[in-house]
């Protein structure tokens, strides 16, 4: 898969179906060299128009500053004339700011190295190998190992860089990013993931023009507002094709992914840890590594690129024991109660629930310290036996006697300045001494930087998910960083705190894993404030987003699937009118779009009409029809809702192709309207199928389509079997 032409000085890291070039110019500079369809030979030197001015600084001594400027590399540094983006800066001991790495090595190894606390893909050592291309700058006494790993079964590439100070003197890193791609223009358009809390990860494809053009978060979290996912695709890309470059971080905090147009009209696109408040001392003999960014192109359109995503994460990313198993149906008391419950309305709700099919009941935020509102106890990790009478163990016992699983809400990253832990620890929280602290509803941020902080929480944690059988945890974060200052770091580490933050988040989530193996964790942040890469390394699920209203939910989750496989949303059925838009849409339309989720209820089930008590009968029972295809198939799109404006449609194909679900969403019904014929997608043309109760040929359905009659009513949906015969 990976290989090095000694004579060419060109290694080249095939997948399947594709390619990725590097070229090393001078013996000194690590270029890049091609990113596309697949190539067989490794004589591309010519790709670098080394015969074209400016020419390299061993033969132009004269003009290294406009080689710098317009080579395309793989790891650009500043301060020495390349003027794009660098993905590298550095601070000496003497203030100066300016690297240059010199080629020293490489090596090919089987397998992937762990990237120490930090989530990465993985792989076993026949299933993927790495390159690493070793670089050292003489002066700062700085190793830089460029990391590339390509699998066996995806398309996908993975890139990070760890950078060593084997000199005698401390150093700071400034900027590091995790990955570099520079290429010619195609007329590239830029796609990003954008919006805000309850309309998380809506599309937004627009021309890329002269300059930079960014999608950032230093918000402490990837974010409600912007996502670390960044495509160029050529113009004319659809679903079904085009090109696409696409970058993903694995990784959960400050980020930035850019797209820069050249004076040359090449484009350098870059993906790493937002420089915005970051600065990392490298102490000799210390390390810093930079989180992993996963790499797809294809030639395909976006379809391709999102099945390849899909696999990746499901083969290599997400290792949860409940990733490849049924997760219960389950039901979360917030939209039902917020904080007003105790445990008689939780067992009234579960009783309800058992009846229909629901498997587990969740227990959201309000059941611990004094906490009414979401004005206190954020840290006061134990349960108000005000509101749950006869303890934790007793609720928990009570709900598995009505066959049911239990789960529960913490938050363990806040804490309240209402708080017994406040009171006790005020120093705990991230704060900029002698200003006040930002508070966002009410609550502060903890130093998870500090190892003391973090093991402190989460030994209370853990004591409450040792004191009963808890099934499920839904972790929440519901605030953003600021005031970012801690009172255990000296001066000149204080720009380490995000990310140390992070590994602090990270540990904590390693070490409940570790302790509870077959928990299954949903990540949670205000909505879907984190719904990224790095999370699911952790979860096999994350909770998608706060609008739980089945129109909303098309764009949230067409935005989310264009990443992250349907398993991984968390998707839930609520009541009407929405909480969070007022709409009233049909109960089984609801249902239709949390299927292609996790699937869940977050409602008062104990309100609901004899009819829509029925409903959920249907649907807890469909869902059992259905999960393993919508969990373990590929997924492809039709129509786009938020592009058209009237309607939705997608589908999933079992990887054998012997079976199909396809989802359809009227939004608005129109007058006077023809039915109209939907193009599957994903099928075997040559197979036959039944559908509808029709018996059809496989192309036919693909190219003819499926019959679809115009529904009178809003919101309506329809959810679509294909067999094969
Ligand atoms: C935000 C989450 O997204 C909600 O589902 C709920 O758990 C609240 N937090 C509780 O505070």
């Amino acid at each position: 898969m990976i290989r090095f032409d000694e004579k060419n000085k060109v290694f080249l890291l095939n997948t399947e179906h594709t390619s990725y070039g590097i070229a090393l110019t001078d013996d000194r500079y690590v270029c890049h060299l091609y990113y596309g369809s697949r190539l067989e030979e490794t004589d591309l030197r010519y790709l670098l128009r080394e015969d074209e001015g400016p020419f390299t600084p061993s033969s132009n001594k004269r003009e290294t500053g406009s080689f710098l400027d317009s080579a395309p590399m793989e790891y650009p540094e500043s301060g020495m004339g390349d003027y794009r983006e660098s993905a590298l800066r550095i601070r000496s001991a003497a203030g100066y700011r300016a690297s240059e790495l010199v080629y020293e090595g490489y090596e090919i190894m089987a397998g992937k190295p762990r990237l120490e606390g930090l989530p990465a893909t993985w792989g076993a050592d026949s299933a993927c190998s790495t390159l690493k291309i070793y670089c050292r700058d003489q002066l700062l006494g700085m190793k830089v190992t460029l990391l590339y790993s390509v699998f066996q079964d995806s398309d996908a590439l993975t890139r990070s860089a760890i950078i060593e100070n084997e000199g005698k003197e401390p150093f700071y890193i400034e900027k590091a990013l995790s990955a570099c791609l520079d290429m010619d223009d195609r007329g590239f358009e830029v796609m990003g993931l954008f919006g805000s809390w309850a309309r998380e990860r809506r599309i937004q494809r627009i021309p890329l023009g002269y300059g930079r053009q960014n999608i950032a978060s230093f918000r402490g979290e990837s974010s409600h507002q912007e996502h670390p996912f960044l495509a160029l695709v050529t113009p004319e890309t659809t679903q079904d094709t085009g090109e696409v470059y696409a970058m993903n971080f694995v990784y959960s905090g400050n980020f930035i992914a850019q797209a820069e147009k050249s004076q040359f009209d090449s484009v350098r696109m870059t993906m790493g840890i937002h420089p915005e408040g970051f600065t990392w001392k490298l102490e000799p003999g210390e390390s810093f590594t930079a989180p992993e960014v996963v790499m797809v192109y294809s030639s395909e359109g976006l379809g391709k690129m999102t099945r390849t995503f899909h696999d990746l994460y499901r083969n290599h990313l997400i290792r949860s024991p409940w990733l490849h198993r049924k997760r219960p149906i389950l039901i979360n008391n917030w939209e039902a109660t917020y904080f007003d419950f105790d445990e008689k309305k939780l067992l009234e709700i579960a009783e309800d629930a058992s009846e229909l099919g629901i498997e587990m009941l969740v227990m959201d935020d309000g059941w611990f310290g004094k906490r009414s509102n979401d004005d206190s106890s954020l840290g006061d990790w134990r349960v108000n036996e005000e509101k749950i009478r006869g303890g934790l163990n007793s609720l928990v016992e009570n709900v598995k006697k009505l066959g049911m699983k239990f789960g529960i809400w913490i938050e363990p990253e806040m804490i309240s300045p209402d708080s017994e832990l406040y009171r006790q620890h005020p120093d705990w929280a991230l704060q900029v001494p002698g200003r006040d602290i930002t508070q966002s509803r009410a609550q502060y941020v903890l130093d998870l930087s500090r190892e003391e902080v973090a093991d402190g929480v989460y030994e209370m944690i853990a004591e409450v998910l040792h004191s009963a059988d808890i099934s499920y945890v839904k972790w929440d974060m519901n605030r953003q960083l600021a005031t970012m200052g801690s009172y255990a770091w000296p001066a000149d580490r204080q720009g380490e705190l995000y990310h140390r933050y992070m590994l602090g988040v990270y540990r904590m989530q390693e070490r409940l894993l570790a302790d509870f193996p077959d928990l299954l964790l949903e990540n949670c942040s205000g909505g879907g404030a984190r719904f990224d890469a790095g999370m699911l390394y952790y979860s096999p699920q994350i909770w998608c987003s706060d609008d739980t209203d089945a129109v909303e939910r098309l764009s949230i989750q067409e935005g989310t699937a264009l990443i992250y496989p349907v398993s991984a949303m968390g998707a839930h059925v609520s009541v009407c009118p929405n909480h969070t838009v007022g709409r009233v849409t049909p109960f089984v339309t609801r249902g239709h779009v949390a299927l292609s989720g996790t699937f869940g209820y977050e409602l008062d089930i104990t309100k609901l009409t004899d009819e829509e008590k029925a409903i959920v009968k249907a649907q807890t029972a469909e869902y059992h029809r259905y999960n393993d295809l919508i969990r373990e198939g590929d997924y492809y799109r039709m129509e786009s809702y938020t592009e058209n404006k009237d309607r939705d449609s997608w589908m999933i194909v079992s990887k054998e192709k012997d079976r199909a679900l396809v989802f359809c969403v009227q939004v608005l019904s129109g007058a006077n309207r023809k039915s109209r014929f939907l193009r599957l997608k994903g099928l075997d043309p040559d197979r036959r199928y039944v559908a509808d109760g029709r018996e059809y040929q496989g192309s036919t359905l693909m190219r003819a389509g499926l019959r679809i009659p115009a529904e009178s009513g809003d919101f309506k949906s329809r959810l679509i079997e294909i067999r094969q015969v």
